[in-house]
């Protein structure tokens, strides 16, 4: 890959601005972002409620390249890249499934739920099936999350692991099921659609039904100076709910109090769901914000963890996946309306697409160049694009190198 272009981009941008327009439409930065960024970073890649049994798998698209994560017979996550190790089929179409073995379905190929190959028809006598094996990627889970990284050496996990596990343990993502979960196609570049979703100075009139729970007008999420935000950290600590907040550069997790007078992040303010994951103060808890760059942030309140991963589909193409988690005990219907508990983020998201639709349109006019973010307004826009631009240079640097 020719990384002039790129360089030259990165080095056009101002301080505290919008990145140059070629970052965001070209297919030339679509590439370089999926080597640089995507390739090289953890993504939460889902849930340990989504592969429960042995033989549940997990299958998926980063950019063009598919990934597979399975639960094996001694219960172990492995991860995979999903081509066949005979011409490269994919194994599993993109969903989740369950099976005894990985079978291609292309010439039957088949694989171990540890990866080894344990099948190859009309294959030479002398064929090496131990030289086969689908090939590894890293994965770790935590506190019922499951990371991955495609990279040959992933970057160290080890602080996101002791200091999220705390914070999310209490939400007993182990204990969930998945009530819901959807694709939602964007027509823009993927940080835009991140850009966007990492900023509220859009809420107070974008997001009306948001705006009822979420403190859409804080300078950031949480303002650990107010009084209020001090009480309520000292009423979640008595309850035993660490709030952090915790985090690296590329993550960040902090528990904050909605708005006076609601208790879900529902559109109504009221619970959705009666059989609560967190059953501390009666549910009455704030929500967990915790968010990975570079594409995903999750809520986590006392009867929903949401997530949201925007899926990098092309310069100008995004998927944006959004799972909800209840209690796994919670029967549909019974304790939860699914349209009801999925109101909010689905209009949210459904507003934001069009957001991110609108901006990707104005940033592909030949006036457009590079804007001021808010600092006050705009901190975590700023901090995820500042952050893309560090690790963007970085991976330049050790390409030149
Ligand atoms: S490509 Fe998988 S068996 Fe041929
Ligand atoms: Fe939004």
């Amino acid at each position: 890959m020719d990384l002039t272009g790129i360089s030259t981009w990165l080095n056009a941008r101002p301080a505290g601005h919008s990145l140059p327009q070629g970052l965001y439409t070209t297919a030339e930065a679509f590439d370089f972002d999926l080597a640089a960024i995507f390739g090289t970073s953890w993504l939460l890649a889902g849930f340990e409620a989504e592969v429960r049994a042995a033989g549940d798998y997990l299958s998926f698209m980063v950019g063009r390249w598919p990934v597979l994560v399975v639960r094996g017979r001694d219960g172990t996550l492995r991860a995979f890249h999903n081509s066949c190790r005979h011409r490269g089929s994919i194994l599993c179409a993109p969903g989740t499934g369950t099976g005894a073995r990985l079978t291609c379905p292309y010439h039957r190929w088949t694989y171990g739920l540890d990866g080894r190959l344990l099948a190859a028809g009309r294959m030479p006598d002398d064929f090496d099936k131990g030289a086969h094996a689908l090939k590894p990627v890293h994965l770790e889970s935590v506190a019922g999350a499951i990371f991955v990284c495609l990279a040959e050496t992933p970057p160290d996990i080890t602080v996101l692991r002791r200091d999220l596990t705390p914070l999310l343990a209490p939400h007993r993502l182990h204990r969930a099921k998945v009530a819901f979960k959807s694709t939602l196609v964007e027509y823009a570049n993927w940080k835009l659609v991140m850009e966007n979703g990492r900023e509220c100075y859009h809420c107070a009139t974008g997001h009306p039904e948001l705006s009822r729970t979420f403190p859409v007008t804080a300078s950031e999420y949480f303002d650990l100076e107010a009084d209020a935000a001090r009480a309520f950290d000292q009423r979640m600590l008595t309850l035993g709910l660490p709030g952090g907040p915790a985090g690296e550069d590329w993550w960040q997790a902090v528990r904050f109090a909605l708005n006076p007078g609601t208790v879900a992040m529902t559109t109504s303010g009221d619970f959705s769901v009666k059989k609560l994951m967190v059953e501390a103060g009666g549910g009455d808890i704030g929500s967990l914000r915790w968010a990975i760059e570079p594409n995903n942030f999750c809520h986590s309140t006392s009867e929903y963890t949401f997530c949201f991963n925007a899926m990098p589909v092309s310069a100008t193409e995004t998927h944006v996946v959004a799972t909800w988690l209840v209690h796994e005990d919670a029967v549909e219907g019974v304790d939860y309306d699914p349209e009801e508990l999925i109101h909010l983020w689905t209009q949210t998201n459904l507003q934001d697409k069009a957001f991110a639709e609108n901006n990707q349109l104005g940033i592909n006019s030949p006036g457009y160049t590079p804007g001021p973010y808010s600092p006050e307004a705009e901190s975590l826009t700023l901090r995820f694009v500042d952050w893309y631009c560090a690790r963007a240079a970085d991976y330049v640097a050790r390409a030149a190198a």
